[in-house]
């Protein structure tokens, strides 16, 4: 996330999800935004408006009129002009028609008439009201008016129906913020990602795998996206949701990883090889469940798969092609070789030995070395940093 010194204006309309508001606050203070909370009178019913003064060190702005001198005379207009970004959350029924009519009867709305930053509308209702062909056609308007209009969860509600309506939760909200306010320095670029472990079966029962889950990849993806980038991730098994808005390829073996990226890599500017693929198959997969006999032992043959990032290194054009080496000794002389023989731009060499770092952490410890042998030490940080220095290093590359 990159949230620091961001200034956000956080609406609140009279709902019973007004309960998730300080939620949404505490995270964007958490990451260093700088927050202003304008509260219609219903919403101050719901949430208190000294929770909110608390949280963000500022006055909380719900009277149109305010008693308070050190107030400006002309709030509304002060906050679209102070605000990166206006996030309405919860947005009900009845703001959501204010807004989509041009109805300015409280300071939210006046507001909503004079905004000229990016705005956030996270709807928060009862799935009838959602449904109301009114609700629809108001949250139509304010979509074609380019405001990002986000859906709503199915659940038990609030008046014990079940069904859609059901705000988001607080970190869907924050993330979808730090999209939006992302800047867009990979716009116009094709990422081609792959994550995860690749499995070979041995019988319909058995495989051959490893122990990546992904992360490093899915996080490589999401914020390859958040910052403009077109993406493809291939991904083998793993149990991560994949973000909204990517191209998401499912595969299992490395044979089928290979014919994935094979099929994109023309149109590709950039391949990102944080998968871990099995190196190796059984030559022979049974059809059968193998039974288990008296016997001492049992030889697996194994044959070589292909490997993907070499072939791709030996086609690529003007590609940009970052490897990944997982190694457990050596670890410089190894990805030096590799980044040679693979023709790679990067390589991000991980220790798979060192603490909190490789495999299923959210954390890692790399070292990226370039073309001309140049070597970057980095410290301990989160994957989703991690991504992003990696993310940086291809765009100079790209200029
Ligand atoms: O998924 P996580 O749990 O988050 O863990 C992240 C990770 C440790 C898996 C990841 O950061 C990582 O290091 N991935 C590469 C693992 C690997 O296969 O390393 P390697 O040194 O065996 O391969 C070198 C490069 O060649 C890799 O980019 C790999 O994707 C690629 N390769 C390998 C074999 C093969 N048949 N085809 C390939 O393209």
């Amino acid at each position: 996330m990159d949230l620091k010194d961001k200034k956000i204006v956080l609406g609140i309309s009279g709902g019973i999800s007004a309960y998730k508001s300080p939620g949404i606050c505490s995270l964007l203070r958490k990451q260093g935004a700088k927050v202003k909370v304008v509260m219609t009178q219903a919403a101050t019913e719901f949430v208190s408006p000294l929770t909110f003064r608390t949280m963000t060190d500022n006055l909380v702005y719900s009277e149109m009129f305010e008693k308070n001198p050190s107030q400006a005379l002309v709030e509304h207009i002060e906050l679209t002009k102070w605000a990166d970004i206006i996030v309405i959350a919860p947005a009900t029924a009845n703001t959501i028609a204010k807004i989509a009519n041009g109805i300015a009867d409280n300071l939210l709305t006046s507001m909503m008439l004079a905004y000229r930053s990016p705005v956030i509308i996270v709807p928060a209702m009862n799935t009838y009201m959602l449904n109301n062909p009114a609700t629809r056609q108001n949250l139509k308007t304010l979509r074609d008016r380019g405001m990002l209009v986000l859906g709503t969860h199915t659940d038990l509600l609030a008046c014990k129906d079940v069904g859609d309506g059901k705000m988001l939760e607080p970190e869907e909200i924050v993330d979808e913020i730090d999209t939006v306010l992302r800047k867009k320095d990979l716009a116009g670029k094709n990422f081609l990602i792959t994550a995860g472990p690749t499995i070979e079966a041995i019988d319909p029962v058995r495989y051959l795998s490893n122990h990546s889950s992904g992360k490093m990849g899915y996080e490589l993806a999401r914020e390859a996206m958040k910052r403009g980038a077109k993406v493809k991730l291939i991904s083998g098994p793993t149990n991560l949701q994949a973000p909204k808005g990517l191209d998401l390829i499912q595969v299992q073996s490395t044979e089928d990883m290979y014919q994935a990226v094979e099929k994109y890599f023309d149109q590709t500017h950039v391949l990102i090889k944080a998968a871990a693929p099995a190196d190796f198959r059984p030559a022979k997969q049974a059809m059968e469940k193998i039974k288990k006999k008296d016997q001492d032992q049992m030889v697996l043959e194994l044959s070589p798969n292909k490997d993907i990032l070499k072939t791709m290194g030996q086609r690529k054009k003007d590609q940009v092609l970052v490897g990944f080496a997982a190694e457990s000794e050596n670890e410089l002389e190894n990805g030096l070789e590799k980044i040679t023989k693979k023709n790679l731009d990067l390589i991000v060499i991980n220790n798979i030995k060192a603490k909190d770092a490789g495999f299923k952490t959210d954390t890692n410890k790399v070292l990226i070395v370039d073309k001309d042998k140049q070597v970057q030490d980095l410290d301990l940080m989160t994957k989703t940093d991690l991504a992003n220095v990696i993310l940086d290093r291809v765009l100079q590359i790209l200029k």
